[in-house]
């Protein structure tokens, strides 16, 4: 039993006494205990492959910040180099893939990953909710198909992500091949998590917002409503989709139960797009650079938009690493004490 199940029973849609905070990117470089752990390992593919080291930095957070659940410490690369691209991390440049995706033998070669590939990740959430204690919820994500298919074309982060939307145009079927190969992928790996002690999962669609309307409806909605199908009769999912604001009303008929906003959305516009769903976010995570009054009045404000209740108050994306930590400290406190 958890001790605290508040973030569970919002996404639920249940009764709350309080709206519970958590915060993108909370296992990160704000915190000097995540670069001590990270120091550890080789380089950043290898602490992903640790479970030791990630169920560490995954507690850490609920430790030092005080959030209302841990998400595991990961990557959604996770999933290409588990169906056969590996990709490096570039300091402070980002993902590289060394092969990308060009042709429909590239396609062919790709394996449909399967738990076993990503029994690392399994690992670490057994180790996360073992040292956990039922503290909090423990939260499992993926990639979305589309934003993995970016990568995996793209073959690095882009502004544009020309190459893989070139593909997207030049090649429809054959990125529709792919993107199923991804999304067989990712429900056997969200399965996974659900039996290795996730109590929600997450799907990040980070690059929802270089997609026009129809494009995203055809090319990224439609594999994540079968995930969230294949998944939502398990544990709460949450879809996140970046910059994706002319999609809310279609995502919220898909089966996910809660939906990730962006600080680009506004708060009254979301709910009335969004009936009976519960709703993430938003603040600008470039808030947490403001004086502390603006810090607690700008929450505050976000608290009272959103109401008490089928709400997470989050960002709306992830921490930066230059931000400071007590700041962030600040913002959870100010949730957490907001009397509304
Ligand atoms: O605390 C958490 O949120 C859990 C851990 C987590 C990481 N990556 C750890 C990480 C999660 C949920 C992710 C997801 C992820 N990874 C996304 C989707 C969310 C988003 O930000 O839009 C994306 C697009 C990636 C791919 C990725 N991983 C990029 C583009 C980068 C480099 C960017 C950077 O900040 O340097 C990463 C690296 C990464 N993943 C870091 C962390 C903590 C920073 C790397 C480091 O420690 O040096």
């Amino acid at each position: 039993m958890l001790k605290n199940d508040l973030v569970l029973r919002a996404a639920k849609g249940e009764e709350v006494e309080r709206s519970p905070v958590w915060l993108m990117r909370q296992a990160g470089r704000i915190l000097p205990e995540y670069r001590a752990t990270r120091a550890r390992a080789a380089n950043f593919v290898e602490f992903v492959k640790n479970p030791e080291l990630s169920a560490e930095v995954t507690i850490q957070p609920v430790d030092i910040l005080g959030v209302d659940a841990a998400i595991v410490f990961s990557d959604i690369l996770v999933i290409p180099e588990a169906m056969g691209l590996p990709y490096k991390m570039i300091e402070s440049k980002g993902p590289w893939f060394e092969n990308t995706l060009k042709t429909k033998a590239d396609v062919d070669a790709l394996r449909v990953a399967e738990v076993g590939d990503l029994e690392y990740v399994m690992k670490a959430l057994q180790l996360s909710k073992k040292g956990l204690d039922n503290r909090v919820p423990l939260i499992g994500f993926s990639g979305a198909s589309w934003t993995l298919l970016a990568y995996m074309v793209e073959g690095s982060g882009s502004k544009t992500f020309s190459k893989a939307k070139q593909f997207l145009y030049t090649q429809p079927e054959l990125a529709h091949q792919t993107l199923q190969k991804i999304t067989d992928s990712i429900i056997h790996y969200l399965k996974g998590q659900v039996s290795a002690g996730a109590d929600m999962l997450q799907i990040f669609d980070s690059w929802a917002g270089v997609l026009s309307e129809p494009m995203y409806y055809e090319f990224s909605l439609k594999y994540i409503a079968q995930i969230c199908d294949a998944i939502s009769p398990l544990v709460p999912i949450t879809v996140f989709a970046k910059d994706a604001h002319y999609a809310l009303q279609k995502i919220a008929e898909t089966s996910c139960n809660t939906i990730g906003l962006d600080w680009t959305i506004d708060p009254h516009q979301a709910r009335m797009q969004t009936k009976g769903k519960t709703l993430q976010g938003n603040a600008d995570p470039c808030l947490l650079y403001a004086s502390d009054e603006k810090i607690v009045l700008e929450t505050e404000a976000m608290l009272k938009a959103f109401g008490k209740q089928r709400y997470i108050c989050n960002l709306g994306h992830g921490l930066y690493p230059d931000l400071d930590k007590e700041k962030v400290k600040l913002f959870v406190n100010t949730v957490k004490n907001f009397k509304g």
